[in-house]
């Protein structure tokens, strides 16, 4: 597995804003990774620094190797990228946007770009001023995932589409990665993370406070367990990592650290289990398990 991005104790400062602290991440080819934090926390200025944008206060950015902030045009050789809010030219057809974003990227107008147009059921006889945002999205979207890349990055790219389009943009990340790209998404849509990134970073004010595979964050963070013995569970308060009990008779339910799950499951044993149900978080769930944990800070 090769490294083809590095953060390296990346710092950015705006005057006195410390946008973002000491960062460090990694992508690989072939790799999905989610980036997720809440408005603000400072992943479009990642993005921007690695993108050569924006120059580190403290640390690099390295991309095939290279500096980004230094070797931009050459790293943008072999990088796609889409932003959020995309800005199209107003009086140029989406067809004619998009043969104009690949030129820019010294790229041809393939089948490929025709099969992508076809997916996105994109009017690309429209002018962009009549496009709506989704629409404006997908323009973008044809281009980057038409363009022959190393590095894909999406910032918050799904917003503005209906979840059928969502789906068409899902299928053309997986085959990205098939392929052995590799691609840093970033996204509030934390049912597409979900299905589609092998490791998530979650960053909040600047500070990446979680970096894993989706089961390595279910592991760090708390089951629910429902459960039904023969007898009754009253040794459970008494039993350490058990949150959130209701015991009503031999009926139980409980949140519990995952590190203590065994020990609670041999104790509920001994009890004689009759129906035991346990659920593991979502995403959504550990992510705000984790603003809760930070906020008490
Ligand atoms: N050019 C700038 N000048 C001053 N402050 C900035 C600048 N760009 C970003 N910031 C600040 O840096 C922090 C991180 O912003 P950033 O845009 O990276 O967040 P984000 O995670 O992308 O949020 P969102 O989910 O809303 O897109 C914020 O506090 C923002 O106000
Ligand atoms: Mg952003």
């Amino acid at each position: 597995m090769t490294v083809q991005l590095k953060i390296n104790h990346l710092t950015k400062k705006f005057k006195d804003v410390t946008a973002l602290d000491d960062i460090n991440l990694e992508l690989h080819s072939g790799e999905v990774l989610g980036y997720i934090g809440p408005n603000g926390a400072g992943k479009s200025t990642t993005i921007r620094s690695i993108l050569g944008i924006l120059r580190p206060s403290m640390g690099s950015v390295e991309i095939f190797g290279m500096d980004a902030f230094k070797h931009a045009s050459k790293i943008h050789e072999k990088l796609s990228y889409v932003p959020g809010d995309v800005y199209l030219w107003p009086n140029l057809t989406g067809g004619q946007t998009i043969d104009l974003l690949l030129k820019m990227n010294n790229q041809q107008h393939t089948n490929k770009t025709d099969k992508l147009i076809k997916d996105f059921g994109l009017d690309i006889t429209k002018k962009n001023k009549t496009y709506s945002k989704g629409n404006r999205q997908k323009v973008a979207l044809i281009a980057a995932f038409s363009t022959e890349a190393e590095i894909y990055i999406f910032d918050e790219p799904t917003s503005g589409l209906d979840p059928l389009n969502e789906e068409v943009f899902q299928n053309h990340l997986l085959k990205l990665k098939q392929q052995g790209k590799s691609i840093l998404l970033s996204s509030h849509i934390l049912s597409e993370v979900e299905k589609v990134a092998d490791r998530i970073a979650i960053i909040k004010d600047g500070q990446i406070v979680e970096t894993g595979t989706l089961e390595d964050m279910q592991y760090l963070t708390s089951t629910l367990v429902e459960a039904t013995t023969k007898d009754e569970p009253i040794d459970l308060k008494n039993l350490s990592g058990v949150n959130n009990l209701v015991i009503e008779k031999n009926h139980v339910s409980f949140q519990i650290d995952a590190k203590n799950l065994n020990s609670v499951i041999s104790y509920l044993t001994t009890l004689e289990i009759i129906k035991l149900k346990t659920t593991k978080p979502t995403l959504e769930q550990i992510f705000l398990q984790y603003y809760k944990v930070s906020g008490d800070k």
